[in-house]
């Protein structure tokens, strides 16, 4: 079947493309030395894209270029950077990597939480510059009393709240519905979960119809004791906000693993001691990224193979 024409635009896990060449024809063109011409000459042809990182965007101007597209295979859970909607109306199938990495991300999502209250990588300047011997460290907010609002209550956040649970922390949530069969409390508006809890947990998917949903009414709610980790997408939090929040003492601290623009993170943000900041590494572990390569190859294949996507998002066109 090496006549399945697939772009990959940047490389990914060496183990994509190691286990994808003897069933297909692999594009690289990161490799080409004109990336215009090489995907002008490849165009007619391709039938399918892997996209490795959210950086390469596979949006309606790139699809409407590949005239026999019928599948965007996706390594990630979010695909705010593939428009899945668009594709979806041209019949065209977009998957992602759902599942595999819902526990290396919660287990982030905790780290962060317990990094950003206990100020965890302060306390280690502390220690490592050598100031420990003249003074002990302050004392820190605590996790004790404290509830959990979880922003998004899906694969991820259900992984989360089964943590906090056993953190002896209480859990509320907001989603763009209440849930059946869910017991935590539903909250309707983020407004309303920042008022009922004390550390706002970001797990909702990215996109236009999330951008800045938490924005400087919902820090100002959160309150002075308040507590926001971002595990999700920079795009849902107004990063100015944040800042100016965090620098004025509207909000306690803040935990972050994504960013507006990533990977750009402000020189503002960078320059405040109450935020514990890490370069998106949520799923980034061996054992969760290989699955995720995996599913991303097992979704190709089995799309070659005529037995459709294994994974395909909501959006897509496609029903077992
Ligand atoms: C990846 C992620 O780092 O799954 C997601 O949505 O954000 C991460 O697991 C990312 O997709 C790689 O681009």
């Amino acid at each position: 079947m090496a006549s399945f024409e697939v772009l990959m635009p940047l490389p990914g896990m060496p183990e994509i493309a190691a286990r994808l060449a003897p069933r297909v024809k692999l594009h690289k063109l990161w490799e080409a030395a004109d990336r215009e011409a090489a995907l002008a000459e490849i165009a007619p042809n391709v039938r399918a894209i892997v996209s490795t990182w959210a950086t390469a965007r596979v949006d309606a101007e790139l699809m409407r270029r590949l005239p026999k597209l019928e599948i965007v295979v996706g390594f990630g859970v979010g695909y705010d950077h593939i428009d899945a909607a668009w594709a979806g109306r041209r019949g065209i199938v977009v998957t992602h990597t759902p599942g595999v990495l819902n526990e290396d991300v919660a287990d982030l999502a905790i780290a962060l939480t317990l990094a950003a209250t206990r100020r965890l990588p302060q306390a280690e300047r502390h220690l490592r510059e050598g100031r420990w011997s003249s003074a002990a460290f302050p004392l820190t907010a605590s996790l004790r009393g404290r509830v959990m609002g979880i922003l998004g209550l899906g694969r991820i956040g259900k992984a989360i709240a089964r943590r906090a649970e056993a953190f002896g922390l209480n859990v509320v949530y907001h989603g763009r519905r209440k849930q059946d069969g869910v017991a935590y409390p539903y909250c309707a508006t983020p407004l309303a979960l920042a008022e009922a809890c004390d550390i706002l947990m970001v797990a909702a998917p990215g996109g236009p119809e999330t951008r800045h949903v938490v924005d400087a009414p919902v820090l100002a709610a959160l309150g002075r004791d308040g507590v926001l980790v971002n595990i999700a997408r920079g795009s849902l939090v107004d990063e100015a906000a944040l800042i100016a929040a965090l620098g004025d003492g509207a909000i306690l601290a803040a935990g972050l693993d994504v960013y507006e623009h990533e990977p750009n993170v402000p020189a503002a943000l960078m320059a405040l001691d109450n935020v514990v900041l890490l370069p998106h590494v949520g799923s980034a572990t061996r054992h969760t990224r290989m699955a995720m390569a995996n599913l991303v190859v097992d979704n190709l294949l089995s799309w070659v193979d005529g037995k459709g996507p294994l994974t395909p998002t909501p959006e897509t066109p496609w029903r077992r």
